[in-house]
């Protein structure tokens, strides 16, 4: 373990109102989000996708880290430089996504573990060998009837307590991401319960495990009502909402909490974190930042549809959507800033 390089790293990510751009979506997911917009579903076009993200010009003005796929790890852009590169000389950390997904808990019908301890620590010194020096790893929980068990929270932890060890001993930042699904008719108080036990019981077994929280960021879900839930709280309801629980269950060491997205349009994403900075930024010992997906791309990926023509008009509206997010980050963020023609 390298502390003082885990705790610089950790900082960096979270300076200057930045934040984190995740994007590390699975070759099966990237495929569903282009099949959605009639792209065509090649290696070609995923390279080519993310060669627009990477160099889209003044990325860096909002994006401190940028979490890439084993995949994108290896790209180069056309011209042959390796995107790791294009990232480092933006001044873009990059990062890795190391787990390798989900798989149905035995025992346990409806719920998910996610997998890939096994041959972890080789993995995490081949990614810092190629430049990585943080790292993500995703569980998901998932509100249903009965559901989430004690034991699916308890496992998940666990896993991303052993990956977050991992991580530090090479010297890598574990992004630790348990997410409470927005999936569901179920009400805000019920995420906000759950969301609560299951920051509780990560932080115990990231203590338990020696994990240093000074070199870590949280990555947990906004505190929301179900995507069906009739009673859909207002903007400034769900940052009340999620500060109140964060406040209750992440510990002051720990740098920044950089929220995920999770289906939520990219505006109200946008308009949630700012509410959360606007109203408590100064009383929180933690930055409030984002590491978003859905809620950065998406808008660009609506413009690029898979036609090069396309592609300055959609590296503008990318990272314009990045800067709505910083500016979110300092409660400064308006509808207007958004630059829907790309
Ligand atoms: P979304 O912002 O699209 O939820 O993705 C964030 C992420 O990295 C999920 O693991």
């Amino acid at each position: 373990m390298r502390p003082q390089q885990l705790i610089e790293t950790a900082r960096a990510l979270v300076a200057d109102d930045k934040g984190l751009l995740a994007m590390d979506e699975s070759v099966a997911t990237e495929d569903k989000r282009f099949a959605e917009l009639n792209i065509p579903q090649t290696d070609d076009a995923r390279r080519a996708w993310r060669e627009l993200i990477v160099t889209a010009p003044g990325l860096g003005e909002a994006i401190s880290g940028a979490i890439l796929f084993d995949e994108t790890i290896r790209h180069s852009t056309k011209d042959g430089i390796p995107f790791v590169k294009v990232l480092i000389d933006a001044g873009i950390i990059p990062g890795i996504k190391v787990d390798a997904g989900l798989t149905d808990m035995a025992g346990h019908p409806g719920e998910k573990i996610t997998s890939g301890l096994d041959g972890l620590r080789e993995r995490l010194a081949e990614y810092s060998t190629l430049g990585a020096r943080f790292a993500k790893w995703r569980a998901e929980i998932i509100l249903g009837d009965g559901i989430p068990s004690r034991a699916c929270i308890e496992a998940n932890a666990q896993i991303l307590a052993l990956y977050a060890a991992l991580c530090q001993e090479a010297g890598i930042v574990p992004i630790v991401e348990p997410e409470v699904l927005m999936e569901g008719d179920h009400s805000l108080e019920r995420c906000r319960e759950v969301t609560e036990e299951v920051l509780q019981t990560v932080f115990d077994k990231l203590y338990t495990q020696r994990v240093m929280l000074e070199g870590m960021i949280l990555k947990p879900n906004m505190v929301l009502p179900g995507l069906t839930c009739p009673i859909q709280e207002t903007v400034d309801e769900v940052a009340d909402a999620t500060v109140t629980t964060l406040l209750r269950v992440v510990p002051a060491a720990v740098p920044g909490v950089a929220f995920l997205s999770g289906g939520q349009s990219a505006e109200l994403a946008t308009a949630r974190l700012n509410a959360m900075n606007a109203r408590f930024k100064a009383r929180l010992p933690w930055a409030l930042t984002f590491s978003f997906a859905r809620a950065i791309e998406e808008p660009a990926m609506e413009i690029w549809r898979g036609v090069d023509a396309n592609t300055h008009a959609a590296q503008q509206r990318l990272v314009n959507r990045a800067l709505c997010n910083r500016a979110a980050r300092r409660g400064e963020y308006a509808a207007s800033m958004e630059a829907k023609q790309g």
